[in-house]
């Protein structure tokens, strides 16, 4: 019998394992961590993420083959397979600060897997990691791990997407596993496919190097997000223009060399994924003697900075160049629909451009606390090519110009205006006349997001800007946005 171990029991640990032991019943999987609460949460009804139909993989499982513990040592101790899906967040100190991966977290895993390992093991890099990391740990392994034992490191990335990771992992695109090119390795890579192939087409299974899949996974997350700033940079175009950017995509999106997907415009993308690949990518280019590579997608990233610009100022110039005192609601406030995950959400770049013009605002999201908007408002960001406007307020300016709203409706009242900027499917059918008629006037709706049906709100009364659509006269009257 098989018994794998994860190191890392968040977003991807929890559901990507939750998986495996679902279509693997006779492996038993084990996934761990030193976050005391997040394993707390794993073991409760209430599981510590919100991913839809996660909650019904785990019942099945948890018990049966599937646990959640922080006795990490032991159980890495006891597997034949260690993944580790810790995190590896872009370094805020030191060499390549605001652009390289931290891999603190990384190497301590790596150190503790040597310390504790008495028998053989193939350990997997799970985590998205610079290309080569697999070296640097074959080298800790090997100078660190007990004599006799020996180790396969395999590059297994993961391309789940949050809002739809149990679809995405029980019927992945693909599979991918990266392997060092020896007997040994390719018997470490035929293992791994093993377990994937109980449920994932042969044909779907690619097996690479090491160094393309540990490099295949920052240069698809480039890519998607490519395609997001390629599509918000035409969405300014298209404002200036009276093109509609909906249209376009549509357009340039039914040639089949290009593909209807991702074409959405938006006030752009977020989560923890897109900016710190992108910007590691960015660092390798860098240290690899590419500046021109990496100058290439550094202005992914700087697009994106510019389309949340230009979001807060089209708000601030539209009302009459001054929020100051004056309610805003947002509505939304995770990166994106169907998770609660704040991490790099573009709501807390608007909204903190949005305090720092002195508005009042008040925020609805169905899955954020208001503890953690608390917490993502006052938080420092690496200030990599940030805008002044975009820096956070003090605790004490946040408690007097933040306020959390139960509904949309409370977050409506009173208000001067009306941001989407989380694409909730409950934000297509709210009763706007309701809100138009609780707002001061004029009153606005910036949607951020394009979920709202401009012509039925401008019906209403509102004065509307949605993201690359044809302006309102109101807007084409007000100075230009830079
Ligand atoms: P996360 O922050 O939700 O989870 C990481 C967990 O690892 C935390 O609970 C932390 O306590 C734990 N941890 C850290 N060091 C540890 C150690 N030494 N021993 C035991 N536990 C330890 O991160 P998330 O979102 O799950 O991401 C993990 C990796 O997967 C990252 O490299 C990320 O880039 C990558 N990834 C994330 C995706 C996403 O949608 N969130 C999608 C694909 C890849």
């Amino acid at each position: 019998m098989v018994k794998i171990c994860c190191i890392g029991a968040g977003y991807v640990g929890g559901p990507t394992m939750a998986v495996i032991a679902l279509k693997c019943p006779e492996i038993e999987v084990v996934v761990v961590d030193i976050s005391e609460p997040r394993i707390a949460g794993w073991n409760s009804e209430r599981l510590p993420i919100y991913e839809p139909g996660l909650d019904d993989v785990v019942r099945q499982c948890r018990g049966r083959n599937l646990s959640f513990s922080t006795d990490v040592h032991r159980h890495v101790a006891d597997a034949d397979i260690v993944f580790v899906s810790v995190n590896t967040p872009t370094k805020t100190c030191g060499l390549g600060a605001g652009k390289a991966a931290d891999l603190t977290y990384w190497e301590s895993a790596a150190r503790m897997i040597a310390d504790v390992s008495l028998s053989d093991k193939i350990v997997v890099e799970k985590s998205t990691v610079p290309v080569k990391t697999a070296e640097a740990i074959e080298k800790i392994l090997a100078h660190n791990g007990r004599r006799g034992v020996r180790y396969q490191i395999l590059s297994n990335p993961e391309f789940l997407a949050e809002g739809t990771a149990v679809r995405d992992l029980l019927s992945p695109d693909r599979v991918l596993i990266g392997g060092r090119e020896t007997p040994e390795g390719r018997a470490a890579v035929a293992a791994l496919r093993d377990v994937y192939a109980r449920w994932v087409p042969g044909d779907r299974i690619i097996t690479t190097n090491l160094w393309s899949a540990e490099l295949s996974k920052l240069a698809a997350n480039a890519f998607l997000a490519q395609r997001i700033s390629s599509v918000n940079a035409i969405s300014a175009l298209c404002e200036a223009t009276g093109a509609d950017v909906a249209e376009v995509a549509h357009s340039v999106g039914k040639d089949a060399r290009i593909g209807p997907r991702f074409l959405a415009a938006s006030v752009g993308f977020g989560g923890s994924c897109f900016q710190k690949d992108i910007l590691n990518l960015v660092y390798i280019c860098e240290c690899y003697g590419l500046p021109e590579v990496a100058g290439y997608w550094r202005e992914v990233i700087r697009i994106n900075d510019y389309q949340k610009c230009r979001f807060v100022n089209r708000v601030v110039s539209s009302m009459f160049n001054t929020v100051a005192g004056k309610k805003v609601a947002v509505l939304g406030f995770a990166f994106k629909k169907d998770t609660g995950d704040t991490r790099e959400t573009p709501a807390i770049d608007v909204c903190n451009g949005l305090l720092g013009d002195k508005a009042v605002v008040s925020i609805y999201d169905p899955q954020v606390t208001g503890e953690q908007v608390a917490r993502d408002l006052a938080m420092k960001k690496f200030d990599w090519d940030h805008p002044r406007h975009l820096q956070p307020l003090s605790a004490t300016e946040m408690a007097k110009q933040v306020a959390v709203a139960a509904d949309a409706y409370e977050a409506a009242r009173d208000a001067h205006a009306v941001c989407i900027l989380t694409e909730w499917d409950e934000f297509r059918s709210l009763d706007y006349k309701r809100m138009f008629d609780a707002m001061h006037k004029p009153a606005f709706i910036f949607d951020g997001r394009n979920v709202v049906d401009v012509a039925k709100l401008r019906e209403i009364g509102f004065v509307v800007y949605s993201i690359g659509k044809p302006l309102d006269d109101w807007l084409k009257d007000m100075p230009a946005v830079a």
